[in-house]
């Protein structure tokens, strides 16, 4: 793996007065946040609130009406080769086994141009994270949904990512395969010092993942905000600590019940 570009502490994206919508709607508005790098922040709130808007907004993937995002300290306009990004369904290319999946992106043209052994190391060990190997020669339809989404994973995390967006990566997971995949997720980002933005519904996956939660809201008529925050500095792994999970749990609930 090649050294991480920034030092500890650094801050991996910045957005300030951020305003998206689509047409002349504006879905959320007034929002500034940072993600520091190595940092795991949840985006938290009901169906609805623009969470993927603002997901997409942070990506580069939608164009902001208004302020700014600053992504490795410069502006961000379109999506970035250092930033990958997961999604509720796994989107494999069929006709490609899982190491075909996972080396795909690293083909695509905005990626840094990169050796046929480094890439292939690149993918061996992406794969390998993800607790695959045995299964690298399998097709996607060989596979169970918890697998393909580690497939999801492996892909993102091959390009070697400052940064991931994932949005709800596992709702359509069974609970059980949903808390493995948590788990893993964290391992993952820690061993790779890749920072998330981890968009969910689910408080409990919230408190079990985040070190930051930022939770989202909207009123009637009104664009989705961010209207609390939580650091959350209780240890890992976080169903050790059931007194500090149940009491960040509720604190959660009453804000989202008094609308901030
Ligand atoms: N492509 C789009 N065009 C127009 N409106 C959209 C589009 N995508 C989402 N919206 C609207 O934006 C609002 C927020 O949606 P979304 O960001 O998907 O919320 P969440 O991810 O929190 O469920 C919803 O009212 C939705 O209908
Ligand atoms: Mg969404």
């Amino acid at each position: 793996m090649t050294a991480p570009v920034l030092e500890q502490g650094a801050t991996a994206l910045s957005a300030s007065g951020l305003r998206i919508g689509y047409g002349g709607k504006t879905v959320v508005d007034d929002i500034s946040l940072t993600i520091d790098k190595r940092e795991i922040v949840c985006l938290l709130g009901g169906s609805g609130c623009g969470k993927s808007t603002l997901l997409r907004g942070l990506a580069g993937l939608s164009p902001a009406q208004s302020g700014n995002v600053s992504f490795l300290g410069e502006p961000l306009l379109e999506p970035h080769p250092r930033a990958a990004l997961v999604f509720q369904q796994p989107s494999l290319l069929p006709w490609l086994n899982v190491e075909g999946n996972v080396g795909f992106g690293l083909d695509f043209a905005r990626q840094p141009a990169i050796a046929r052994d480094a890439r292939k190391q690149r993918v061996v060990e992406a794969i390998e994270a993800v607790g695959l190997a045995a299964r690298a020669h399998a097709y996607p339809a060989q596979l169970s949904g918890g697998q393909a989404q580690r497939v999801a994973l492996a892909r993102a995390l091959a390009r070697q990512p400052e940064l991931l967006f994932a949005d709800e990566p596992f709702s359509a997971l069974d609970a059980i395969t949903r808390a493995e995949m948590q788990t893993l997720l964290v391992d993952l980002v820690h061993r790779w010092h890749t920072a998330v933005l981890l968009v969910t519904h689910d408080i409990d996956e919230a408190i079990l993942v985040a070190d930051r939660i930022l939770l989202m809201a909207v009123q009637p008529g009104q664009p989705g905000k961010i209207v609390r925050e939580w650091k959350v500095d209780l240890p890992r792994p976080r169903h050790e600590y059931a007194e500090g999970v149940a009491g960040l749990r509720l604190d959660i609930i009453k804000a989202l019940r008094e609308g901030a």
